[in-house]
This record gives structure tokens, sequence and C-alpha cells, in this order.
């Protein structure tokens, strides 16, 4: 049994040589697997939520299954798996769309930031846990709250919390074959007042997923309108209410959306397809930041960038978006920024981009715009 910080070569995706790619709730995991016997050569393993690839790529000798909602973790789980000379084909990748239809062994839940994505999953998982199935869920103690237990016994049956290690816990579950009620209540609408009622369709991962986040309704109420926009980014689109906007008051640009996440990107395609029917074109993407833009080809990008990783805190992908979105824009294109006016982003888009002037503001947000000279 491979213990992850001795056996294996493991980095984040992006890369932070600051921070490890695994946490204790991973190393705690295998250990339990390996003391109870729990590994058999046929095992079928089936892990969810990962954030690095870690446990994937210490069990790839049994072909597992991963499946995130993130791009930015499918891509680490590629880099490990090729850091430890292990074939791409030894773990098969699900986006948090799809599941594997076949019979699986042992199902491993690491703890989501978002208690819906859990929920939704757990409905999912309903079909997939047989008599012979072990089921586990492991994370930080400090990411598991009573809220995280009810829905496991709301939904899976009983649920047994072995002892700390290194702060971290093991939930060992055990489905209870009577209850089959209730059913995954995601996606979700709530309806928007812009002038106009729009529903906005939410997957369960989706950011602000039950009421428009008082940032986006800033930016939405100063989108710039210019017929000198042909392509408008909305990078980071969650459920693309800002770039729907966009292209309402700019019909004649072209659309792209952008998301690390699966369930950000579907939402986003429901939603301008409902708003425009066929009438209009768009592309969507799910990539991490730009990566995927030709430098000088779009003249706005949109952004209300994230201020976390799953459960990590920090700016390096709000820094990587403004990086991004200079490289991309056309000589004189815009980049329109909400963010938390105690997050100072004025003084790091003025680094990258030479300047940046609020356009609004209200007690706890501001929008700012840089300009590419
Ligand atoms: C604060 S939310 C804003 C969502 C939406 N624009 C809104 O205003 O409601 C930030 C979004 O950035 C996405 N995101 C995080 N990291 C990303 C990355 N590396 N590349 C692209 N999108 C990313 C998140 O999934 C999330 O949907």
């Amino acid at each position: 049994m491979p213990l992850i910080d001795h056996a294996l070569k493991l980095e984040r995706f992006p890369k932070d040589p600051n921070l490890q790619a695994w946490d204790a709730a991973d190393q705690y995991l295998l250990r339990y697997l390996d003391e109870n016997q729990l590994l058999k050569p046929d095992t079928r393993i089936l892990t969810l939520n990962e954030s690095f690839g870690a446990l994937s790529v210490a069990l790839a000798n049994y072909q597992p299954a991963m499946t995130s909602d993130s791009y930015l973790s499918c891509r680490a789980l590629l880099h490990n798996l090729n850091l430890n000379k292990i074939s791409a084909d030894q773990v098969s990748f699900y986006d948090s769309l799809s599941m594997p239809k076949y019979d699986i062994d042992l199902i491993v839940i690491k703890i989501p930031k978002s208690l819906a994505l859990l929920e939704h999953q757990l409905y999912q998982l309903r079909s997939l846990i047989k008599k012979k199935t072990t089921v586990i869920a492991a994370g930080m103690s400090r990411h598991i709250h009573n809220s995280t237990l009810a829905l496991f016994e709301k939904i899976i049956g009983f649920t047994k919390t072995t002892l700390a290690w290194k702060k971290s816990r093991l939930i060992l579950l055990e489905r209870d074959f009577d209850n089959n009620k209730g059913q995954s209540p995601y996606p979700d609408e709530f309806v928007v007042d812009i002038g106009q009622d729009f529903t906005i369709s939410n997957h369960a991962s989706v950011f602000s997923r039950d009421r428009l986040d008082v940032g986006t309704r800033l930016l939405l109420e100063n989108m710039p309108a210019s017929d000198q926009y042909h392509d408008i980014v909305d990078l980071g689109c969650g459920n693309g209410l800002l770039g729907i906007i966009a292209a309402l008051v700019n019909s004649q640009a072209r659309s792209h959306f952008v998301d690390e996440s699966y369930m950000a990107v579907d939402s986003a395609k429901t939603n301008f397809k409902s708003a425009f029917g066929g009438g209009r074109r768009a592309e969507f993407s799910v990539s991490n930041c730009l990566t995927d833009f030709e430098s000088d080809s779009v003249d706005l990008v949109l952004n209300n960038p994230p201020f976390h990783q799953q459960h990590n805190v920090g700016d390096a992908i709000a820094w990587q978006m403004f990086v991004d979105a200079r490289r991309v824009l056309r000589k004189g294109g815009e980049l329109i920024v909400v963010g938390n006016r105690h997050l100072a982003y004025h003084a790091k888009l003025k680094k990258i981009f030479g300047n940046s002037q609020q356009i609004a503001s209200n007690g706890k947000f501001v929008v700012l715009q840089s300009i590419k000279k």
C-alpha cells in the first residue's frame, strides 16, 4: 500500500510548491483500507471529489474511476499520473454530469465544499450502492459538520464516524435499502428581475446557486454596451448570467463562456439557450482561465473571480485570470472585474494593465475596468 508522502510524487494543478497535493484524510483512508484488508486485486473503486487525484494515483493498480466537477482536478490527476510514470489509462475520469454504469465495490467520497453537490451525489450514488459495496467518506474534521452527517443519514442510511487522526476523520456508511425516499433537487431555478425576468437554472455546485450574488448584480447594473465589441468572454461564468446580459445589450457580439466547473458550463449553456432559443450562437468551454484562447482575440472580458479553489482560499486564480485577460484582449479591449472591496483587485490590475478605474461601487463591492493599451 503506497503511503502518499513516501512513495508518490504529487503536485497541485495549477502548480504551487508551497502547498501539498494531498491531505491527512487521504492518508487515513489508505491506511484504513490496508488495515482492514478492503482491497482485493479485482476491487472496483470509485472516488468522488478528489482535488488533485492523490487517492486515484495511489490506487492506480486497481484501475479506479474518479469523478469530479473540477477541470483543474482532472488536470491534476493526469499530471500526477504522469509524474509517477503511470499510464493515464489506469484511471477513468468521469465529469460531475456522468457516473460509471458498472458495479462498484468501494466508493470513497472526499467531502466537497458544496453541501448541495454532496446532496446531489448521494442521490446519484444510491443506485450504485449494492449489498456488498463499501462506502467511506473522508475529510478534514473542520469540513465535517452536523449538516454533513445529517445528509448522509437522510440519503444513504447509517453512519459511523472514526476517531480523529491528524485532524481528519472517516465516515463509514451503510445503505439503508428500505429508504428510497426523495431525489436530487438539482438543477434548481431562481428568477432574477433585471429589467425583465430571467429564470436561471443551476446545477448543484454552481456559485450562488439559489440567488443572485450581490457582486454579480452590481456588474449587471453596470454592463457596458458598445458596437465595438465583436467578442465578449464571460470568464468564470458560473450560471452564465453576466455573459447572457452582455449578449442582450451587445446584440452583434459573439459570446464565449468559460469555467473550470463542468456543472457551471452546462448551466450556462442551458440558460443561454432559454434566453435566446436557437437564435444566437455562443461558445462554451470547460477550461483553466483563458488558456485555450488566442492572444489579441477578444474585446471585452467580464469577470467575478473566485476566491477559493475547493477548500483553499487564495487569489492565485484571480491573478491568473487577469494576466490571461490582458493577453487575449485586443488593443483597446477591456477587462471588467467585480470583487469585494477588501480584496484590493485594483492594485493587481494596475500592476498587470498599468491602469485600473473604478466604474461603480456599493458598500461592499467595486466594479473595476482595465484597458489593454
Ligand atoms: C465568484 S464565481 C462567479 C460566477 C459567475 N460569473 C457569477 O458572477 O455568478 C467564480 C467562478 O470562477 C470559476 N473558476 C474557478 N477557477 C477557475 C479557473 N481556473 N478557470 C475558469 N473558471 C474558474 C468558478 O467555478 C466559479 O464559477
